[in-house]
């Protein structure tokens, strides 16, 4: 089988990216890029973005997540704690996240480090989740391997057997992450492949630096 790509070619032609549109907080820039997607109604999951772990066997690894909520601090996500990804967090807290909105030529890569967010936090977050999505979250031990679906739709029955009429409980395994970012790069698509690249990295005085990047 032969698949040949190359006459795939697209021009960007929406935006542009200058100097004088960055903000100095790499946040409010984040904040603004996000809030024009949203408005703009042309990507499904706006949320959605890419988070890279160095895994236990050394390789890389890139999965969707869906962000939560963003803040000066930085940026939450919610899992399994005892996940793929959860036991390379432990062992290399060095995470990149970044999101690709093709239908406004806007790329962001955000590296930084992650830590678990406040276990009230995670609570908070966990109530205020469908019932369908805590039980879920009991149900499911992830990235693990099991013999079939039925095993888990089984799994899920008894589950909702148990819990009939109960308040559903946070399981410890699972909750919430925050990426502290330290360098972030906004990405343009441009004419002729001179596309923007503006990045941001954070100084020890927490001022961020901003500079222009060859595309
Ligand atoms: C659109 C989309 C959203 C997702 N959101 C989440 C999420 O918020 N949290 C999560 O743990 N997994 C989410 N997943 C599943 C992950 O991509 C991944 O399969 C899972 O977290 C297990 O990854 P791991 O085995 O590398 O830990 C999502 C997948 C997609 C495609």
């Amino acid at each position: 089988m032969k698949q040949d790509l190359s006459e795939y070619r697209k021009s960007y032609e929406k935006s542009e990216l200058l100097e004088e549109n960055c903000v100095e907080n790499p946040i409010e820039m984040f904040r603004n890029w996000f809030m024009e997607v949203e408005r703009s109604e042309t990507v499904a999951e706006v949320n959605a973005m890419t988070i890279s772990t160095i895994g236990l066997d050394g390789f890389p690894k890139s999965r969707i997540v869906l962000l939560k909520k963003y803040t000066y601090e930085g940026f939450i996500f919610y899992t399994n704690y005892e996940s793929e990804k959860g036991l390379a967090i432990a062992e290399n807290p060095n995470v990149c996240i970044s999101f690709f909105w093709p239908a406004m030529e806007r790329q962001i890569i955000i590296k930084g480090s992650i830590e678990k967010i406040a276990e009230n936090l995670s609570d908070g977050y966990f109530e205020s989740r469908p019932r369908g999505s805590q039980l879920g979250a009991l149900v499911s031990y992830q990235s693990t391997v099991i013999p079939s679906r039925e095993h888990l739709e089984e799994k899920l029955k008894n589950l909702e057997a148990q819990y009939e009429g109960k308040e559903i409980e946070r399981p410890s395994h699972w909750g919430g992450y925050i990426v502290k970012p330290q360098e972030i790069e906004f990405w343009q698509g441009r004419a002729n492949r001179l596309h923007d690249r503006m990045r941001y990295q954070l100084q020890e005085d927490y001022s961020w630096k901003i500079e222009r990047l060859a595309p």
